[in-house]
């Protein structure tokens, strides 16, 4: 295998959290690997609602990081929500600055929506629905013309190089079919986050937790890798992956119906449509399973302004025969986010030395149980930009032998099993009888591919869904409803191959 040396900072994914590290590690030289163009292949891209930030007169960062707190359902580390919410407003002027066209007031100030468990209107957006694609652009565009930043496109991350202490010390790629070696004193994983395990997902589908996966092999601790948050409203209109009909339209007043007309959200929460996401995801799923269905109708609250309002959720619909100016869209529940990740501190290193992550596939603590709409954008810029500066300042390490063995791939026919059985037992709804039955087919395909790193985070999520006997924010138990005291999963690896029940530390 070709082995290549790189005197500065490797990064690996080109989403806005990879973009930002990058970015911040400046005059220190960057090795940016991704396997798509700029702004292809990356969740940030796609994101319709926002940045959430206390930008506005009457919001302050307080208020802010309590309602990230209050969605996390007890699992989210105040210190970070806290620091979270106070670097936001910089974060969103900073991407401003860059070029990223926030909508604004007449007078200036940023226009903010309203989304749900946000006490205020916060998220920053852009031409309602635009700000992922417009964000992203105006940071890709940084990142072209950066000096200190080389972007190898078409890398594929197939391995993480360790010595024999077990610091890593960079990375192995696939490009044009040939494993190279690229050996560094910092990597930095931004590789997102795990929808491409679903049946159904918001995100790029190639998005398989591979960083996740590579991480728990190298032996990182993992974090809450059980929390997965379905989006209440993918447009269902059979397509993987789904479009999304952002949550900015229940905050500007769409409702949810079901096919009798019923406005049924009132039936599952006080707060009806603005019910945290995993409440109004259980009930979309609960409607569709009794046989009712599920429909977002904007036909009053946007109706005719749809096209210049949200220009993306308008072509979605019509590209799926729906015209949403006068018909109630389908939705369904979709895989969205991963709240769970590899565990970092706040200057995104994680407990391998050399070893630091940002951004979907990293757990800052940020997120608990659920995480708050449009905090990740926010999170992959304030987290991405204090990683890649931490990581700038890593020294070159005195050299042990280094060790490197790439980890095998999956076939498409494993990959659909997989991502079948994930939907179906570790989805919006789980029970012990699915999780189990869950494991055994990735055992199965583990059998035959060796440890793939999709099939090592579906199987981090599933065996540690299975372990939390409770419910709480997105993990939902059918046959564990009740809360019990909160407590966040860390876990390596090793645990699970130890101990098929993994236990709670509080237990
Ligand atoms: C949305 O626009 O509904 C998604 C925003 C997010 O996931 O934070």
């Amino acid at each position: 295998m070709e082995r290549l040396r790189h005197d500065g900072v490797l990064v690996v994914g080109a989403g806005l959290a990879g973009l930002s590290a990058a970015l911040a590690a400046a005059p220190r030289k960057v090795l940016l690997l991704t396997g798509a163009t700029l702004n292809h292949g990356c969740s940030s891209a796609w994101a319709q609602g926002g940045m959430a930030a206390a930008l506005a007169a009457d919001d302050a960062p307080a208020l802010h990081a309590a309602d990230t707190v209050a969605a996390g359902a007890g699992l989210v580390d105040p210190a970070m929500a806290q620091l979270l919410a106070e670097e936001g407003p910089a974060a969103v002027r900073a991407l401003a600055a860059l070029g990223a066209p926030f909508d604004r007031r007449p007078g200036g100030e940023f226009a903010q929506s309203l989304e749900a468990a946000h006490s205020r209107p916060r998220v920053a957006r852009v031409k309602g629905d635009q700000a992922g694609g417009a964000i992203m652009q105006a940071v890709s565009v940084a990142a072209l013309a950066a000096p200190h930043i080389q972007v190898r496109v078409g890398a594929k991350l197939r391995g993480i190089l360790q010595d024999t202490d077990g610091r890593v010390r960079g990375v192995i790629v696939e490009i044009a079919g040939r494993l190279t070696e690229i050996v560094a004193p910092a990597t930095v994983l931004a590789t997102g986050g795990i929808g491409g395990l679903y049946a159904v997902t918001t995100t790029p589908a190639e998005l398989t937790g591979e960083g996740l996966g590579l991480a728990a092999l190298a032996g990182a601790v993992i974090g809450d890798p059980e929390f997965v948050q379905f989006h209440p409203t993918a447009i269902d209109i059979g397509r993987d992956p789904a479009p999304l009909a952002t949550e900015a339209l229940r905050g500007e007043g769409a409702v949810l119906v079901n096919a009798t007309g019923e406005r049924f959200m009132a039936r599952y929460h006080p707060d009806a449509e603005l019910a945290p996401r995993d409440v109004v995801a259980r009930a979309i799923h609960a409607e569709r399973e009794a046989g009712r269905g599920a429909f977002l109708d904007a036909t009053e609250a946007v109706g005719g302004h749809f096209p210049e309002e949200f220009p993306g959720v308008f072509a979605a619909c019509l590209s799926g025969g729906i015209d949403p100016r006068v018909q109630p869209i389908p939705v369904a529940p979709a895989c969205h986010y991963h709240m769970g990740g590899i565990v970092t501190d706040a200057e995104g290193l994680t407990s391998l030395p050399g070893l630091y992550a940002a951004g979907e596939c990293a757990s800052t603590g940020v997120h608990g149980a659920n995480r708050l709409a449009s905090n990740s954008l926010l999170e992959a810029a304030v987290f991405g930009t204090r990683t890649g500066r931490a990581a700038a300042a890593q020294a070159d390490p005195a050299t042990a032998p280094l060790s490197a063995r790439a980890a095998p791939g999956t076939s498409e026919a494993a990959l659909a099993a997989l991502r079948a059985g994930m939907s179906r037992d570790a989805g919006v709804v789980r029970d012990a009888a699915g999780l189990m039955r869950l494991l055994a087919e990735i055992e199965r395909l583990e059998a035959t591919l060796g440890r793939a790193p999709a099939l090592v985070a579906a199987r981090l999520t599933a065996a540690c869904a299975l372990a939390r006997e409770e419910s709480r924010g997105a993990h939902f138990r059918t046959d564990a409803p009740a809360a019990r005291p909160a407590s966040r999963t860390l876990v390596r690896l090793a645990d699970l191959d130890g101990a098929r029940a993994l236990r709670f530390a509080a237990e």
